[in-house]
């Protein structure tokens, strides 16, 4: 089993100072991350550098967008170089609401990732189909499309440090979550996407689900063979909801090393 991969992707546009502050108190007290999973949390630009200050070592800190320019004329972006500069390790790249609400296209979402590689920045990538696509039965032509927009760009040799996350648009903050069986069966084809490239590459890079997770469904979720974590974002608000999430991770580890 690969170790786990937990993600919180907190506040999006409702941050402040003192919600990280708050936050990273409640976490330490609980901290799983020590244990036999990663744990990240990815929080908006401007507090990267109060997240790197005050995290604990095993918490890797990541931003929730970077920019596809390495430099240059762009007002008002942020690149790779300067997340990694203030302290981040990691970057979420393409989420749905970008996809959908800042134009982000497949093209865009390969120039980010590109930038995040070149900086040595740990990339999530991000694809997901909406609750329309899904009724059209176009999950897995969705899936494809935003694949073979960074699956050159991926080989063995990177793919230990580079996630991506399966997010169907119709589970993000809505509660309803794909069933297990749901996400192990768009896992299993990325994975299978994946290894048509190369099988190395495929079985070390880590597949994180997002939408909707919880502490009461996350062990379901875990539990499935192509599954390697998750990405949470309502349910990361508050630390010990998060940290009870990841407690289900390493339950899970507990059971296997039992076995
Ligand atoms: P959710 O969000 O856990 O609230 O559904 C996931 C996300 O925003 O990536």
């Amino acid at each position: 089993m690969m170790r786990k991969f937990m993600v919180a992707g907190n506040w999006k546009l409702h941050g402040s100072e003192s919600m990280l502050k708050n936050w990273m108190a409640d976490f330490v007290t609980n901290d799983q991350s020590a244990k036999g999973i990663d744990v990240a949390l990815c929080v908006p630009f401007l507090y990267v550098p109060q997240l790197s200050d005050s995290a604990p070592r095993s918490l890797i800190v990541g931003a929730q967008d970077v920019s596809a320019h390495a430099s240059g004329a762009h007002t008002g972006e942020i690149s790779a170089a300067m997340l990694k500069d203030v302290g981040a390790q990691l970057v979420l790249i393409g989420h749905s609401e970008r996809r959908q609400h800042h134009g982000e296209d497949d093209a865009l979402v390969r120039a980010k990732f590109k930038q995040a590689l070149a900086q040595g920045l740990m990339p999530i990538i991000c694809v997901g189909e909406s609750q329309q696509q899904r009724e059209n039965n176009e999950t897995f032509a969705v899936i494809e499309r935003q694949l073979a927009a960074v699956i050159d760009l991926l080989d063995a040799d990177n793919a230990g440090q580079c996630l991506l996350a399966y997010e169907p648009i119709w589970a993000i903050g809505t509660g309803l979550t794909a069933s297990a069986e749901q996400a192990q069966e768009v896992h299993q084809f990325i994975r299978s996407q994946l290894a048509s490239k190369d099988v190395t590459m495929a079985r070390q890079i880590r597949l994180l689900y997002g939408g909707s997770c919880k502490g009461s469904n996350a062990f379901e979720l875990f539990s499935m063979p192509d599954v390697d974590g998750g990405l949470i974002g309502g349910a990361s608000l508050a630390a010990e909801d998060f940290v009870a999430i990841c407690r289900q991770a390493n339950k899970l580890l507990d059971k296997k090393q039992s076995n």
